[in-house]
């Protein structure tokens, strides 16, 4: 299935709705990131979106790169450099105390990605520095059913759709509504596959990153200097 999306707005290659992301605020991320990263240290954060996190980061006194493969998420960010491209391809030829793969890519269906995208990880993290993958674990998504979701102020979020279409492969579909006192209601919905996995990133040890090709291609995050302090975190 490709990722796709619906409603008022621009909607991103993955299917993600700009206004509607613009809606979120942050929900305990910039505090993780402070958690392990130097008072006033380099944060790249990979697909940033509109800025939901990367705004926060920067009232911390981060100095945040913001990347992400929409033009139209990329021009709501404010107070980051930002790069506009494919996690997959970035080489900034320079490396940060933390960096953060957000948005559950490492969840996608095609392994090639999740390597690429953790390869990415890898090369951009500084000797000691930390890397922090947002993922869907697979006890979250063994409780995926139709119907469940969340409402938090004018904003509701329900899974409208959900089918394990084969053994660990999950095609949903969300459904996002925000409906203001003056009856301004706007629905969006989000389209997406996603791979059930015991492990964001395969480990070796006590805080260490596995190096290397995993045999059964697996993900992880290589390079040997790059070092996990925390393995995984999720919304
Ligand atoms: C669901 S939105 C979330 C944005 C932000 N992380 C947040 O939590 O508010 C996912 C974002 O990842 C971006 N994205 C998805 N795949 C990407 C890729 N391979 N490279 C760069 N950006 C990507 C999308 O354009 C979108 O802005």
């Amino acid at each position: 299935m490709r990722n796709s999306g619906t409603g008022p707005g621009p909607i991103t290659p993955d299917g993600s709705p700009v206004d509607f992301y613009s809606l979120l605020p942050p929900s305990g991320e910039p505090e993780l990131v402070a958690q392990v990263t130097p008072p006033g240290g380099a944060v790249l954060e990979l697909g940033a979106g509109v800025g939901r996190v990367t705004h926060a980061l920067v009232e911390h006194g981060f100095e945040v790169v913001a990347v992400d493969e929409s033009a139209e998420m990329l021009a709501r960010v404010r107070g980051a450099d930002t790069v506009l491209g494919r996690v997959q391809e970035l080489r900034l030829d320079r490396r940060f105390d933390t960096v953060m793969l957000a948005s559950q890519l490492v969840n996608t269906v095609n392994d090639a990605d999740r390597r690429e995208l953790l390869a990415a990880c890898a090369r951009h993290v500084k000797a000691g520095g930390a890397v922090l993958i947002q993922w869907m674990p697979a006890d979250a998504h063994d409780r995926w059913q139709t119907g469940m979701g969340r409402q938090d102020g004018d904003i509701t979020i329900t899974m409208a759709a959900v089918e394990e279409v084969s053994p660990g492969i999950y095609h949903a579909t969300m459904r996002y509504s925000y409906g203001d006192s003056n009856g301004d209601d706007k629905v969006w919905t989000q389209s997406f596959s996603s791979k059930h996995r015991r492990r964001a990133v395969r480990r070796t040890g006590r805080g260490r990153a596995a190096a290397g090709t995993v045999p059964d291609g697996g993900p992880h995050v290589g390079g040997g200097e790059a070092r996990l302090k925390e393995a995984a975190f999720t919304l």
